[in-house]
């Protein structure tokens, strides 16, 4: 029995990624030692989840300079780290959580420069910042995971036993440990307040069927599974409390980018009068961006919608669409629980972002 999901294992020089194409059947680690692997398991989805993508992509670069044999001098280091950097940015466009971490390491790495300029083992010194860094990533997504769990379950005070509706896999396995929209979940089971979690399966890639089950199976809290076709009815039968999804990227006025399917929940949310809640840490979120529209949705091959498992379920010669994400407009949430606090909504039904973490600062 394992003791804990982990999508990531790092230890003892050596960095891990369980093979999430092959779950529930198989649960099988692979090594992932160089930038080239690490771009491979984010690109072919091994390892996915916002969160899980920025730290795998950290960590394989972390790996690939301890395993460095020749030794770099200062500007050798920062140009060969700044160049890994920018290729594994490249595996997948919409989780803003790779390009963040990749634009702060720069901004650490930059700022040390100046101070090793006259350093003989300058080179060494950067590779060591960074590995340090990388490291650290680990700890810091799963404290602010377990901050989100709190501030979320707050968000259901009022009620005494709650069921939630999830999408997509948000858990231990798509962040360093915990898990944020599935944090929340866990948190409220632990409370003793959750009455039933619901997962969608969500397709076409079935991250809720295959990924969020197993999680919710594995850690023993009661739920079922529904298929996304299912969620309006699930909303008017069952009295759902609250729905909690994860965010890929968070902009300016709250407008969120999740994984596909999240877009129709918030709308049936709506119609039934279900809060609807983002859960994001702010590694999750781009102020840079000003609203929804501004966000680049990854489109993934149409073999993923026309077959399973390598079994083709659609007819030949379809043609298809395969968005892999979609945009939840801010003014269908209620509330972005960060590992900071719930964003509030402004007067016009959105989210100062920017505002709001400038305060928490
Ligand atoms: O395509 P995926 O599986 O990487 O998409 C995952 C999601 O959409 C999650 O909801 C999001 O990344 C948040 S994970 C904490």
């Amino acid at each position: 029995m394992l003791l804990s999901l982990e999508a990531i294992r790092y230890k003892n020089n050596k960095f891990e990624i369980l093979n999430q194409l092959l779950l529930p059947q198989e649960f099988i680690y692979e090594d992932c030692s160089s930038v080239e692997q690490g771009f491979s398991a984010i690109k072919t989805m091994k390892v996915r989840g916002a969160p899980a993508i920025a730290i795998s992509a950290a960590l394989c670069l972390a790996i690939e300079l301890k395993n460095l044999k020749s030794k770099l001098n200062l500007v050798e280091t920062k140009k060969y780290i700044f160049e890994k950097l920018d290729y594994l940015c490249e595996s997948r466009p919409t989780a803003v959580n790779l390009f963040k971490m990749a634009d702060e390491m720069k901004s650490i790495l930059q700022n040390e420069l100046i101070h090793l300029e006259n350093d003989i083992a300058g080179g060494e010194s950067l590779k060591n910042l960074f590995i340090k860094k990388a490291e650290e990533l680990l700890q810091i997504d799963i404290s602010d995971n377990m901050s989100i769990g709190h501030f979320g379950a707050e968000c259901f005070a009022k009620q005494s036993q709650v069921k939630i509706l999830t999408h997509c896999n948000t858990g231990s396995l798509a962040t360093a440990g915990y898990g944020t929209a599935l944090g929340i979940i866990r948190t409220l089971h632990s409370q003793g307040k959750l009455e039933h979690a619901y997962a969608c399966e969500t397709r076409p890639y079935n991250q809720g069927a295959r990924l969020t089950a197993f999680e919710l199976v594995y850690e023993k809290i009661s739920a079922t599974l529904i298929s996304d076709s299912m969620a309006s009815f699930l909303m008017k039968e069952k009295g759902i409390h609250g729905v909690v999804v994860g965010a890929d990227r968070v902009v300016a006025n709250g407008d969120t980018a999740n994984k596909i399917g999240t877009y129709q929940l918030a709308i049936a949310a709506k119609y039934h009068n279900i809060p609807f809640y983002v859960a994001a840490p702010s590694t999750s979120i781009d102020c840079n961006k000003k609203s929804g529209k501004e966000i680049t949705i990854e489109e993934r091959p149409k073999k993923e919608l026309t077959h399973i498992n390598n079994i083709q379920i659609a007819a030949d010669g379809i043609n298809v669409w395969n968005p892999s994400f979609d945009i939840t407009p801010a003014t269908l949430i209620t509330g972005i629980v960060t590992e900071l606090g719930v964003i509030p909504k402004n007067t016009i039904g959105e989210f100062d972002v920017s505002e709001f973490l400038e305060k928490k600062k």
